[in-house]
């Protein structure tokens, strides 16, 4: 027995067309017409778009900053994830000073092993590096991590210096991966930190005005003239700047090759959310991460760096944390404010509302923002990130005719507030297949037992 998806329009990167779509088991087994056997369960698409499950790039569940844990863990945000259309989330790993990759590889695997509703997979974040850890580099690539990431932010914490980035990223091109960068200048965002306090600064404000665009673009043009003289690709994380994207403009203009990831919150929101210097509203709390909400100009730069290619996933850095109770953590200490905000369950329809429908991309576009993209570059191409014979079968079907609004009350996502609360939202995820079982059904997540599977990604081979 089968599942004939029927009468929907299929969308991949490159193609839009009306077929049906014919799983068996966890793949795609055919896509045509007339496709069904004696006992298929038939689904009806009429009048939706029939999409590859999203790839969110980026995700922070169950991750502990060291006053708070994330308000999300690896069930939660994977539940979240299947609601909103997203079948596959990397997520990060991350080595703490003096541990070994395998160590910290393991202890993601402990978290995640069993409770996941959504397929996942892991970067590496290096902090300590050393001799073995990069022995270790290759033996992640065995283990299917076959990305890393350094920080350039949080100085005395997760921070590398540049020779560190030189070092590592020559040693992961020898080993086949891929490097992803967080921007930010964190020697330079520390001083004006200081600063800020001395002043009795104290507002959710000055998160955002220790951390100005010109240390994105600083740290951006620094890792790209890095990777220069490494002979080695980069991937950027989360930029925020149109300052940044023009410094990945020239870089590429010399041959750097540089792929780019931005999220839903920096084409989104801006700065204004944060209230004044002056405020005593802590609302601006909501919106405290890393790199900070940026101005209508950065978006603008964003979205257009969508469309024309220059920026090619979208991942949530979804790192969630209450505002009650863990937000308020900084309530007279912006710095002390824990950095991240939720977003995992809503990337697909936003971007769909907000991209689609307003006419900055087109829906293959979407499909190439939301998963195929990130198939490629993190190697679980065409096993994920498409929709064709052979295929896992993770499968959305997205119905256009609906209208509603994004609400807290009504996520699934852990956590008591969202950073879209009253964004409009049409069109709506109306069932998610997940390697062929139906998970999601009438925009209803269906009770089953965990059955998310750790991937195994293949080695970097350009995009
Ligand atoms: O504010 C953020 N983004 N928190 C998560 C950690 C990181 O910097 O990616
Ligand atoms: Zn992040």
């Amino acid at each position: 027995m089968g599942i004939v998806i029927k009468g929907g329009k299929i969308v991949t990167a490159v193609d839009s067309y009306l077929a049906d779509v014919r799983i068996e088991g966890e793949k795609i087994v055919s896509i045509g017409d007339n496709l069904e056997k004696p006992c298929d369960e038939i689904i009806s698409a009429a009048g939706c778009y029939v999409l590859p499950g999203g790839i969110d790039t980026h995700t922070h569940f169950d991750l502990d900053v060291g006053t708070t844990v994330t308000a999300d863990n690896f069930a939660s945000g994977t539940k979240a994830a299947l609601v909103g259309g997203t079948t596959t989330i990397l997520d990060y790993a991350t080595q703490n000073k003096g541990e070994s990759l395998k160590s910290a590889l393991l202890g993601q695997h402990k978290k995640s092993n069993g409770v996941c509703y959504c397929d996942y997979g892991f970067h590496m974040g290096i902090t300590d590096w050393n001799d073995k850890v990069s022995e270790e580099m290759e033996d992640m690539i065995q283990e299917g991590v076959t990305s890393f990431k350094l920080y350039m932010a949080y100085k005395g914490n997760l921070q590398v210096d540049d020779g560190v980035i030189f070092k590592a990223l020559r040693r992961c091109k020898e080993v086949k991966g891929l490097i992803g960068f967080h921007c930010e200048n964190g020697d330079i965002i520390d001083a004006l930190i200081k600063e800020a306090k001395e002043n009795g600064n104290k507002a959710p404000i000055f998160h955002a005005l220790t951390r100005p665009a010109k240390v994105e673009r600083e740290a951006v043009a620094r890792v790209l003239n890095i990777a220069e003289l490494a002979d080695a690709p980069v991937y950027i994380v989360h930029l925020s700047t149109k300052e940044g994207l023009l410094s990945i403009l020239d870089a590429r203009k010399r041959g750097n090759e540089v792929y780019v990831e931005t999220c839903p919150q920096y084409l989104l929101l801006n700065d204004s959310k944060y209230g004044g210097e002056d405020s005593t509203s802590f609302e601006g709390a909501k919106y405290v991460m890393s790199p900070p909400l940026r101005k209508e100009e950065d978006q603008e730069a964003l979205w257009r760096g969508l469309k024309t290619g220059e920026i090619i996933t979208l991942g949530t850095d979804h790192c969630s944390f209450n505002y009650k109770g863990q937000k308020e953590l900084g309530l007279i200490d912006f710095s002390k404010i824990p950095n991240g905000a939720p977003g995992v369950e809503h990337r697909m329809e936003l971007l769909y509302t907000y991209g689609v429908l307003e006419g900055r991309i087109s829906i293959n576009e979407m499909v190439a923002l939301t998963s195929t993209n990130a198939a490629k570059l993190f190697g679980i191409f065409p096993q994920k990130g498409t929709i064709a014979v052979g295929s896992e079968a993770d499968i959305v079907v997205l119905d256009p005719n609906y209208s509603t609004k994004i609400t807290a009350k009504k996520q699934t996502q852990k956590v008591d507030y969202t950073p879209y609360e009253g964004f409009l939202q049409q069109g709506k995820i109306e069932h998610v297949f997940l390697r062929g079982s139906k998970v999601v059904e009438n925009s209803r997540f269906l009770e089953h037992e965990p059955s998310g599977k750790y991937l195994v990604r293949k080695p970097f081979s350009g995009r």
